[in-house]
């Protein structure tokens, strides 16, 4: 039922009432021929919004959206920490303990829940003890993936799990599984958890932290099917039987296992993990990213781009949705009871580096684009929620998809941080079933649903339904019959801009944020949302 959202229910061709503007299209084009027609009718009738359909099953309860799905992930990469998180105490820029104090207000403004940590690619080559004790004595070292800039190992565990304090997040920490041995990771579980006074636990006092931190997540490698070490699933599936193992928090702690997914559509790995290693773990984590220009050598740029590259974009991210269903089933048929969660521990819209900006640090832009697509995912991530129980968009701040943007002393907030902020009341929340009809969004060959929605109810009992209108040429009103409630009011709040690809630069931060919605009205269990063309809208229902 918490699926019930499918896609099936969202095809349908064309509404009558979008067959009516093709007509009206149409007929317009046809008195052009004559010498009788009115352009402007052709421009009413190309601009009629589209009319979408939902029921709101407020009577039925779904599961739980578990805060982590809004979780971040943040590597030793570009300017993710240094620069982006971290300026160190001596710095001109506003810190906290070397911590920026812009990026620590914006994180904790959007309750960040989880931050995956140290990498990524780089995880696999890190050795937490160069990460600790006084930073003038810690080697600096080359980082192999990421450029090849020196990494003075300024930011390590202690930072790390002072930052997570700063902005109230939970830790999930990537092993290295790749170049590291599983004492190693055995030492480092000690160090960071143990209450006793053995000799590990009594240098992380020494290294100023008396009480021990908890470690809520553990990540066992990266990417072990590429950069983590070119391994085939039987092999990793061994490997992570092996240092799996050595995960030994203290007695009355439980660190969370998350296991190296899949990538993308590799189902063969799935199969062979969960067939072969299951209860070493308690999640696999699988990548995806969105790529616009459909591969990983023309990803397309952030901030040039057609309607094609629009339609094609969030069609690829719709496939997320194809992707969580099929591995899924394969999980359901070794663990149907679904004690093993899918997370989703890298995601997000993978560009072309910003022109000027160095390759390896993945610096890009971020449009109204990226917004819908991360509320498209956020979705697809509610309606697996019984299974999909953490996702960690790739990256927090200065890399990829971030939250924040900084240069210098400036911050911006992305689109992308904007739909994580209105999002919020999602985390912790109950899923609603929603049955959605939209007609299909086409261009350019490409055929999505013009409308996506998710609908949740919070612990005070608040409805809250996210809407995104994916048409750039066409608002929508979609009307949804709430069945099983009454709400006498509804507020809220929307995301959009002039243009598709409009963006928050250093010089116009505001550019796209969003703005109190007055377009929607309820009455007698009906709801009416008249939604902008290319917008996010998430409405409270009291
Ligand atoms: O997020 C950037 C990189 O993408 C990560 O380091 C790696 O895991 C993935 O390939």
């Amino acid at each position: 039922m918490e699926s019930s959202t499918s896609s099936s229910c969202r095809c349908r061709v064309i509404s009558s009432d979008r067959a009516g503007v093709v007509g009206r299209i149409a007929a317009a084009i046809w008195l052009a021929g004559s010498g009788t027609m009115v352009a402007a009718d052709a421009m009413a009738a190309a601009q009629a919004p589209v009319a979408a359909q939902a029921v709101l099953h407020a009577d039925q309860t779904g599961p739980t959206i578990a805060p982590e799905i809004y979780g971040q992930f943040s590597e030793h990469l570009g300017r993710g920490i240094y620069e982006g998180i971290w300026v160190g105490e001596d710095s001109a820029i506003a810190n906290t303990r070397g911590f920026r104090n812009d990026v620590i207000a914006a994180l904790r403004h959007i309750h960040v829940p989880v931050v995956r940590w140290p990498g990524g690619c780089f995880a696999d080559e890190y050795h937490w003890r160069q990460g600790i004790g006084a930073r003038t004595e810690r080697p600096v070292r080359v980082n192999t993936n990421w450029g090849g800039v020196e990494e003075n190992n300024a930011f390590g565990t202690q930072e790390y799990f002072d930052f997570l304090g700063l902005i109230g997040a939970r830790s999930y920490v990537t092993m290295n599984l790749g170049t590291g041995t599983p004492q190693e990771l055995a030492d480092w579980v000690e160090y960071i958890t143990s209450p006793s006074r053995s000799t590990l636990a009594q240098e992380r006092r020494k290294n100023g932290h008396d009480a021990p931190w908890k470690l809520d997540y553990v990540g066992l490698g990266n990417e072990s099917w590429g950069c983590g070490g070119n391994m085939r699933p039987e092999y990793y599936a061994d490997m992570l039987r092996h240092y799996s193992t050595f995960v030994r928090p203290p007695a009355g702690q439980t660190a969370n296992r998350v296991a190296v997914g899949p990538n993308a559509d590799d189902y063969h790995w799935t199969e062979v993990l969960m067939a072969n290693a299951a209860g070493s773990y308690d999640a696999l984590a699988l990548h995806y990213y969105t790529l616009p220009g459909g591969d990983w050598l023309h990803k397309g740029s952030a901030r040039e781009f057609t309607e094609g590259d629009w339609i094609r974009t969030l069609a690829a991210t719709l496939r997320m949705d194809e992707l969580l269903t099929k591995h899924e089933a394969i999980m359901d048929h070794y663990d149907p009871a679904r004690r093993v969660a899918l997370d989703v521990d890298e995601w997000g819209l993978w560009h072309d580096v910003e022109p000027g900006s160095n390759p390896g640090f993945l610096y890009q832009q971020n449009t109204l684009r990226d917004a819908l697509a991360a509320a498209l995912n956020l979705n697809i991530f509610h309606r697996h929620a019984a299974r999909v129980r953490m996702a960690n968009i790739a990256q927090m701040v200065n890399v990829l998809q971030a939250m924040v943007l900084t240069q210098g002393d400036k911050l911006v907030l992305t689109p992308t941080y904007h739909v994580y902020d209105m999002y919020q009341a999602f985390q912790g929340a109950t899923l609603l079933p929603l049955e959605l009809d939209a007609p299909p969004y086409l261009h350019d060959g490409h055929s999505i649903p013009s409308v996506d929605a998710s609908a949740a109810r919070d612990a005070a009992g608040v409805i809250h339904l996210a809407i995104v209108n994916l048409d750039p040429g066409h608002a929508a009103t979609l009307t949804v019959k709430i069945a099983g409630a009454q709400p006498h009011g509804v507020s809220g709040r929307v995301l959009t801009a002039p243009a598709m690809n409009a963006f928050n630069s250093f010089t116009a931060p505001t550019a796209v944020q969003p703005v109190a919605f007055g377009g929607a009205a309820v009455h007698s269990g009906v709801l009416i949302v008249s939604l902008p063309a290319k917008s996010v809208v998430v409405l409270d229902l009291n």
